[in-house]
């Protein structure tokens, strides 16, 4: 195979209590990535135009282009790849569009490699390029983009990464028209955090994950709860509360901040409740002054699709 074309998804990372250790992979929004063998044993990068078309253009910047470097020289290829990337993840969004470009370009070259790489391999290439935008390693969006449904990292050193079963919800996005920099939401985090905090919050995440494991709706609900991070990073996103609030009241079995933000999602049991609480988000924004983008999508089991 000399030529390759992808989709490569967005993720919704934490999924509320479930900082750094849970993301979920979605059908929609997607990056398109092609990767094209040539025979120069060099990697060349073209951005094409977009919405979100504003990110590196220089191959040792951008989070495909890092990983797709270091699998040329660690295998010692003797060709290399031109790698033209279309956005359609926002960025700075909190939908984990510097990973899907990372694990998109990885996928891709892999498939033109005959799957010389294993899973975890994918994922140590995949991260090495979400380094190029967080210093802070963290696997939750990598994880779930390249595996697809809902994952959680047991340990992010040793990536051991656990599928977690789950079946058919409809997750509507918000995403507000600003931008919130990870490297920077991390930052306003606190380094220690209090016993009886970490008790509850443990609580609901095994809760959450047993919940979606035996798909017990009505104990997601209970479970989808940050009391850690959400309550200092909601300051960044104008309306959360309302939206928060209106959302839980329109039917979703959760909702928070998506990443670090400032997309907020919410997850819910028919697409019904999702396109309703999307168009009543819109309006709200509206009344705020600030545009903003719905997404609606039903949970990606699979991770990159071959186009
Ligand atoms: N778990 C990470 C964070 C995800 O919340 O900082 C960033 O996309």
């Amino acid at each position: 195979m000399n030529k390759i074309k992808v989709y490569s998804p967005s993720t919704v990372a934490n999924l509320s209590c479930g900082f750094d250790v849970l993301g979920l992979c979605l059908n929609t929004p997607y990056d398109e990535i092609e990767v094209i063998k040539n025979p120069d044993r060099k990697i060349t990068l073209d951005i094409l135009e977009s919405q979100y078309d504003n990110i590196p253009k220089n191959v040792d910047e951008n989070t495909g282009g890092v990983p797709a470097k270091l699998i040329l020289n660690d295998l010692g290829l003797d060709f290399g790849f031109d790698i033209k990337i279309k956005k359609g993840i926002p960025l700075c969004g909190g939908l984990g569009s510097s990973a899907a470009t990372s694990v998109g370009v990885v996928f891709a070259i892999n498939q033109i490699l005959d799957q010389q790489l294993t899973r975890k391999e994918m994922l140590q290439y995949a991260i090495e390029g979400e380094k190029v935008s967080v210093s802070t390693p963290h696997a939750d969006n990598v994880a779930p983009c390249l595996f697809g449904g809902l994952t959680l990292i047991r340990n992010t050193k040793s990536l051991d990464v656990v599928n977690i079963p789950i079946s058919e919800f409809s997750i509507v996005l918000i995403h507000p028209h600003i931008k919130i920099n990870t490297e920077d939401a991390r930052k306003m985090l606190p380094e220690k955090i209090n016993l009886n905090s970490a008790i509850e919050q443990w609580g609901n995440l095994g809760a959450l994950v047993f919940g979606f494991s035996s798909d017990n709706h009505q104990l997601i609900k209970r479970s989808m709860n940050d009391i850690i991070i959400e309550p200092l990073r909601s300051s960044l996103i104008p309306g959360f509360d309302t939206i928060k609030d209106n959302a839980l009241k329109l039917g979703a079995l959760g909702c928070g901040i998506s990443g670090s933000g400032p997309t907020i999602f919410a997850l819910c049991d028919s697409s019904e409740i999702a396109s309703h609480i999307g168009s009543t988000s819109k309006d709200h924004y509206k009344s705020l002054g600030l545009d903003c983008d719905i997404f609606i999508s039903e949970v990606n089991h699979k991770g990159p699709v071959v186009v």
